[in-house]
């Protein structure tokens, strides 16, 4: 693949990198679709899009090209990110890992201080993360390019690899940056960045004090997106064994070399200008928050920011955007349907897509996810077209998480406390979550250490990371309360959807 790539006209590249990550994604989601309902043998459970990170290790590849499996030379499956094409891009110019200096840009830290990576080992390596895999049908892809190789030197077995996470992750980190522009809609700045080898990232800068609480007062969609916030989320949503958001890494950036000179965006580059104190700073052109008071500002070149894999685009993998019924109201003085109905469940449960397949676990699932989070700006959540509407969700867009860790925000629990309703496989997740030895605040920082900026300053404060223990018994407390309750009616049996029927593994979950 990385030979053959080179010589491909620039469309196809463009198309190859772009669908690897899809690829990755769909070749991680039928993970769970074993665990699938007996009675429901026609409604595949695509749920996880992304695979989990067993020992996943940024600092693994460091040097040069990350290494990947030898099927990487089938062109025709191209569902790696080849991080082989430009060798000179990965780890070896020195823009995001050269040595501490007077510009504060850090050393690549990879396992750092306080944290528990055996906890977090001990966390993937259980039968719960390992739950067995269905073979991947040919419809289960979300493209394909046409074969370059024989079908008989096709590798058929097609496996997402956890090295594949790490060389992208690893290459989002490291690789030459050749082109930022602004990417259009939204509210606040947003950057697209390309890569040599024509793999592109969303980049959020950041904007605030990571820990900077957001104001109780503010209106909750008035929030700055917080560039650790999209990295936290992606690391919180693998941990729950959801792997539904596109992989994030940290990185620090050359506002100068790594955007300014290089855009060709004429906006952009017009809203640059240095602050009083001789700090890079920009603001661009957006519907809010594109103003001098608004500026994002290198110290006095570096800024910190999130990049997040970009999903191929739309004109290639459409994607289906659904309002969450659980939508807060975005008006000052009226309540959202959800607020008022104390049946409001009821009606959902026979709309649908909810009244059948796992629609509902899913939104549940996420709900969770963004409850612990306190995560209140999930007004719509996406699915791939392709796969219709039986089929996983996207966490896309959690910039607005973790903004206060002083307070937890029930409201976004609705979903599970008005149907309660949870994924068996979910709950058993939470519970081990729960135990000292998996603690989930133990195995975040363990995880969240393992981005390039957790150099420059913990991800997530303390705080933070004890406001998820406290959060994760609130929901375990919410099932338990709905058990109680559908108890009393004699129902006690369907809270828990059993997306776990006829699994029996070594350690059977059933003995947790
Ligand atoms: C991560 O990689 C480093 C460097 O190769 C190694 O020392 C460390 O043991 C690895 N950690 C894990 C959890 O694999
Ligand atoms: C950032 O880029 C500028 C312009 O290319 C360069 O002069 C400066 O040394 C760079 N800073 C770091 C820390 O790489
Ligand atoms: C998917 O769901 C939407 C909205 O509920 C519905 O309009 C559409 O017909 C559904 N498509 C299929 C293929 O079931």
């Amino acid at each position: 693949m990385r030979l053959g790539l080179r010589r491909w006209p620039p469309p196809l590249f463009v198309l190859l990198v772009s669908v690897s990550l899809a690829l990755h994604l769909v070749l991680a989601l039928l993970s769970l679709l074993v665990l699938q309902r007996p009675c429901d043998p026609h409604s595949p459970l695509r749920t996880n899009a992304f695979p989990h990170p067993a020992n996943s290790n940024l600092t693994a590849a460091k040097a040069g090209s990350p290494k990947l499996s030898p099927d990487s030379r089938n062109a025709g499956s191209s569902r790696k990110m080849d991080s082989n094409q430009n060798p000179h891009a990965a780890g070896k110019e020195g823009h995001a890992f050269s040595p501490p200096d007077r510009t504060g840009y850090p050393v690549s830290s990879g396992r750092s201080m306080g944290s528990s990576p055996s906890k977090l080992q001990a966390l993937f390596s259980h039968p719960l993360y390992n739950l067995p895999r269905p073979p991947i049908q040919e419809d289960d892809w979300l493209l394909r390019v046409k074969p370059k190789v024989k079908d008989n030197e096709r590798d058929s077995t097609q496996e997402w690899k956890d090295t594949d996470l790490q060389a992208l992750l690893e290459q989002l980190a490291t690789h030459r940056i050749v082109s930022a522009v602004q990417k259009p809609g939204g509210t606040q700045l947003k950057l697209v960045m390309s890569f040599p080898n024509y793999g592109q990232a969303l980049f959020k800068p950041k904007k605030q004090d990571r820990d900077a609480e957001t104001d109780f007062n503010l209106f909750y969609f008035s929030d700055f997106e917080r560039h650790n916030a999209e990295i936290a989320a992606f690391h919180l949503d693998r941990l729950l064994g959801f792997q539904r958001i596109p992989p994030v890494v940290g990185r620090l950036i050359n506002v100068t070399a790594e955007i300014k000179d290089i855009t060709t965006d004429r906006k952009l580059a017009r809203t640059f200008y240095t602050s009083p104190v001789g700090n890079v700073c920009f603001y661009g052109q957006c519907s809010y928050y594109c103003s001098t008071e608004h500026a994002v500002c290198g110290r006095p070149l570096a800024l910190e920011a999130s990049l997040a894999a970009m999903l191929p685009d739309l004109s290639l993998a459409q994607r289906r955007s659904w309002r969450s019924p659980w939508r807060r109201s975005y008006s000052r003085s009226k309540l959202a349907q959800w607020e008022k109905e104390p049946n409001f469940c009821a009606t959902v449960k026979k709309t649908p897509p909810y009244n059948k397949g796992t629609r509902l676990v899913d939104l549940i699932d996420m709900a969770i996810l963004d409850f612990l989070m306190s995560n209140m700006d999930r007004h719509h959540y996406e699915t791939f077209e392709k796969f219709g509407n039986n089929t996983f969700l996207l966490h896309l867009d959690n910039g607005r998480a973790f903004g206060r860790h002083s307070r937890d925000e029930p409201s976004v629990l609705a979903p599970l406390e008005q149907c309660c309703r949870i994924r068996r496989s979910t709950l058993l997740r939470l519970q081990l979550l729960s135990r000292p030895q998996y603690r989930l605040s133990d195995v975040m920082r363990a995880s969240l250490s393992q981005d390039p900026l957790t150099a420059v300053a913990p991800l997530l404060s303390e705080p933070h990371l004890s406001a998820l223990d406290r959060r994760l018994d609130a929901v375990l407390q919410t099932v338990r309360r709905c058990q109680g309750r559908r108890r009393s009616v004699g129902r006690s049996d369907d809270v828990v959807y059993d997306d776990m029927a006829g699994y029996a593994g070594g350690d059977t979950p059933a003995r947790l």
